[in-house]
């Protein structure tokens, strides 16, 4: 399979689990998948399956509109961001998609103080890590996994995310691993997400690998006021 083949399946299969894990309704379309989220300042947000600049600038300028997001795997951040730009879209900080196979993922204990907790309901999995002081608000971290894919193959992990005042004590790691066990337990085998910057450095270090890097953006241009 190509370079480019390889990363549009990859990319296929993220969106299958992260529309599934956040309720999205999706719809994959040549080189794009139109993912409607239905809210006021996100309505719709086109995810682009390659990475050629030239395909990314006819779409920058198709989509451009109100409450339209932009978010396309790239090669070229500088060029992609400066495209989405002259098309009146805001650019964001970088985001990584990410992959690891789940057979060997860490997962470590709770540190002294916290219990971590599983739930969920069908293919979507939370995990919540809180203070064992039994304080009601004591939530110090929180993940979400969807098992997605055609036999349940791909863990999908979504909103992972720990308060400011517990963070750098192995939480994110904790709820992490409690996913991933869990989707491993079910029958799932490969990872995948979109990482922030901060996630990335988290997920390095538990072994996940950069599949591209993704330029996301939002439309800040001007609305025609007769629309
Ligand atoms: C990313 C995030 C979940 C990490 O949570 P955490 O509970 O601090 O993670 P851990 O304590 O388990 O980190 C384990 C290791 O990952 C790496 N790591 C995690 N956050 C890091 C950071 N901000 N900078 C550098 N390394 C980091 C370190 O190697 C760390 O080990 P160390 O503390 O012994 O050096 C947290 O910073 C966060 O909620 N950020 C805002 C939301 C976000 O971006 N979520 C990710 C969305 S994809």
């Amino acid at each position: 399979m190509t370079q480019d083949g390889r990363l549009r399946e990859v990319l296929l299969r993220w969106q299958a689990g992260w529309v599934t894990v956040r309720d999205y309704r999706s719809a994959p379309d040549g080189d794009t998948v139109a993912v409607r989220i239905g809210l006021p300042d996100r309505f719709v947000e086109t995810i682009v399956l390659s990475t050629d600049p030239e395909l990314y600038a006819g779409l920058a300028d198709r989509v451009a509109g109100p409450s339209r997001w932009l978010t396309a795997p790239t090669t070229d951040p500088e060029r992609t961001a400066a495209t989405a730009t002259a098309a009146g879209f805001t650019v964001h900080d970088p985001e990584w998609l990410m992959s690891r196979p789940l057979a060997g993922h860490p997962a470590p204990e709770p540190p002294a103080g916290y219990d971590v907790a599983l739930s969920g309901r069908d293919s979507v999995l939370v995990a919540e890590v809180v203070t064992d002081d039994g304080v009601a608000d004591g939530l110090a971290a929180k993940g979400h996994l969807a098992i997605s894919g055609d036999a349940g193959q791909d863990a999908v992990a979504d909103r992972i995310f720990t308060l400011p005042r517990h963070r750098r004590r192995g939480l994110g790691s904790v709820v992490m691993g409690a996913l991933t066990a869990a989707a491993a337990q079910r029958g799932a085998r490969t990872g995948l997400l979109v990482a922030s910057g901060e996630g990335r450095r988290l997920y390095e270090r538990l072994g996940w690998r950069v599949e591209t890097e993704m330029v996301v953006a939002h439309w800040t241009g001007d609305a025609d006021p007769l629309e």
